[in-house]
């Protein structure tokens, strides 16, 4: 039997470990799948997809920077891919392609799964507004917080992340706040605080004040590797618990597998071992 053909579409895309993650879940659940990274073009996204789906492709993922490009593409959306106004898992499904966002629900997991902490009557602080931030707040708010306050260095940008999800809230019955950084300062302590600023990768210092953590605080960065070890050590400092993206980059991954194949598949083993790999290497 042939395998079924999926990739990771990207620019950059030769660091991504996705490839190994789905190799291990086609292997766990005995899904036939081969997975392969795509480098597209910076203008040749479109085409790209073009040329993976006539050579047979079923589905892909797609990083930076072609999220906003995916939603565009798509011809049906979840509503949380609505939500995100970016798409990080396509389907194809003969002509048309279904466009969906496991991001957000990859963090929640990591979160309450993984890192065995329920959101659920927490406060949550969740630091930037920009294409990051808006994957994951829609499943946040979902996971019925007690509150949520999304701080950025331009408020503006805080404004409108929350305000495209103010119905959501409503419905979940969760305040949902936005605030400058600098706000912060007055709001006291968080359960749990979620970067999802790109600061790290402009080498510049963790954006919000220490009065943000209390001890026992999650500090959660989206980002793994280097990139995510100034805000880790700055939680660590503070008597937080630290967490870096590794779970959720698997967790995203395991549910774009059940997006594609309708199984899920188990999630624990694949990121202890990808965290032995990456610590070995
Ligand atoms: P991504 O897709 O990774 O979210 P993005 O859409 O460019 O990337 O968003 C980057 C986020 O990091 C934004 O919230 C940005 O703040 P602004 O909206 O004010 O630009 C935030 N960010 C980047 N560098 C930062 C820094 N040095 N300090 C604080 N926030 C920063």
């Amino acid at each position: 039997m042939s395998a079924d053909r999926y990739a990771v579409v990207g620019h950059p895309v030769e660091h991504s470990k996705s490839p190994w993650i789905h190799a291990r879940f086609a292997a766990l659940t005995g899904q036939a799948v081969q997975y392969d990274k795509l480098l597209a073009p910076l203008d040749g996204f479109v085409e790209t997809i073009a040329r993976f789906r006539a050579s047979g492709g079923r589905g892909c993922n797609v990083t930076v920077p072609f999220k906003f490009e995916a939603i565009a593409l798509a011809t049906a959306v979840s509503d949380r891919a609505r939500l995100a106004g970016a798409c990080n898992t396509l389907r194809f499904d003969g002509t048309s392609v279904y466009g969906d966002n496991t991001d957000g629900v990859g963090l929640v997991r990591d979160i309450e799964q993984g890192a065995g902490r329920a959101i659920a009557g927490q406060r949550v602080l969740l630091v930037g507004a920009g294409g990051a931030a808006a994957g994951v707040l829609g499943p946040l708010l979902q996971a019925r917080p007690a509150g949520i306050v999304v701080a950025n260095r331009t408020v503006a940008k805080a404004q409108t992340l929350a305000d495209s999800h103010a119905a959501l809230a409503a419905q979940a019955a969760v305040p949902l706040q936005a605030c400058s950084l600098d706000a912060l300062q007055a709001l006291g302590a968080f359960d749990m605080v979620v970067n999802a600023t790109a600061s790290s990768l402009a080498g510049d210092a963790v954006p919000v004040p220490a009065s943000v953590l209390r001890p026992g605080s999650l500090a959660v960065d989206l980002m793994y590797g280097a990139a995510a070890q100034g805000f880790l050590a700055w939680a660590r400092r503070h008597g937080a618990e630290p967490r870096d993206g590794l779970g959720m980059l698997v967790e995203q991954a395991a549910e774009s597998f059940a997006v594609w194949r309708g199984v899920r598949p188990p999630t624990s083993s694949v990121l202890r071992d990808l965290r032995a790999l990456l610590q070995g290497g």
